[in-house]
């Protein structure tokens, strides 16, 4: 029987990141941050939260900031402890806690999200695996669970491959996997279509696919068949397609909210959002808005 527990987290970031430039000429676009945070650390810490502990990041060149932010830092940690700022020390070891490993595998080629997934495979192996899109900002309900710990805690009781959906306005289908399918239970419903990125006319409905997958292994054999789809990529979306002949593939609609940071807006939208609540600044940057002129 297919093992229920998903172990691993595959982070595909080799993605150029033209939208930022030229914040993004030459330091990675996951490594943006949101209020004190770099986009990739809050997709760490879903996984980690998700009971996932190893990590695998698919890189490219230019983004070795990535590599050092989840290894020790020398220099820093010995002068922060010379200097007895202990918090700072502790917040700073945080990031990389002692039982979470991470490997790294190169994907030499930007060949598309479907391409990505595959050049980890030799990493995750026979077993199903989480895909975190660090662009996609997500946030559990106040106090309750993570997205992904939502969609492993459903998997562990259905074993099949779940995408995470949430409804977008008409006029965002052409940014995103669009799934249809019939109500299957609580948040999942059972998908009969996935589309990458189409026209709203042809939008089979308008639940847009968010940055969060836990797909069975048979994933990367689909990957491998198949031709390249929209902007002559590798799109993960079109294997989804395949994988349904073989497997019920289910859409999550689940409990919190995205913040599509693959966009300005959306950036601009949680870097507000997440400061309002941040422990440190958030009172003082409620008042700074509320006197603000717009
Ligand atoms: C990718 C996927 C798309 C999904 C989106 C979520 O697109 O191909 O199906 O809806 O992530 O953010 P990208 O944002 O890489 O263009």
């Amino acid at each position: 029987m297919q093992q229920a527990t998903v172990r691993k987290a595959v982070f595909p970031v080799a993605g150029l990141g033209t939208r930022f430039l030229p914040a993004t000429k030459a330091s990675p676009k996951e490594m943006l941050p949101v209020v004190d945070k770099p986009l990739i650390q809050y997709a760490v810490e879903e996984a980690y939260a998700a009971g996932i502990r190893h990590m695998i990041f698919v890189t490219g060149r230019s983004k070795r900031a990535i590599e050092d932010h989840f290894d020790t830092a020398y220099e820093l940690e010995s002068e922060l402890e010379a200097a007895g700022k202990q918090e700072l020390l502790a917040l700073v070891r945080s990031i990389q806690p002692d039982d979470m490993d991470c490997a790294y595998v190169r994907q030499p080629r930007s060949l598309g999200l479907g391409h990505a997934v595959l050049c980890a495979e030799a990493l995750v192996g026979d077993e199903p695996f989480a895909v975190l899109l660090a662009d996609d900002l997500m946030v559990g309900k106040p106090g309750g669970p993570g997205v992904l710990a939502q969609m492993t805690e459903a998997f562990a009781k259905q074993g099949r491959s779940l995408l995470a959906v949430q409804e977008v306005p008409p006029e965002q289908t052409r940014r995103y996997g669009i799934v249809s399918g019939v109500a299957a239970g609580g948040p999942l419903l059972r998908i009969d279509q996935i589309v990458e990125k189409p026209a709203p006319e042809v939008a089979p409905s308008r639940m847009g696919v968010a940055g969060r997958y836990v797909l069975t292994p048979r994933i990367f054999e689909e990957i491998r068949n198949q031709p390249r789809g929209v902007g002559g990529e590798i799109q993960l979306t079109d294997a989804i397609a395949r994988l349904m002949a073989h497997e019920v593939v289910y859409a999550y609609q689940y409990e919190g909210k995205r913040y599509d940071c693959g966009s300005k807006e959306g950036f601009l939208e949680a870097t507000v959002e997440l400061a309002l609540q941040h422990p440190q600044v958030g009172a003082q940057f409620r008042e700074y808005l509320k006197g603000l002129v717009v």
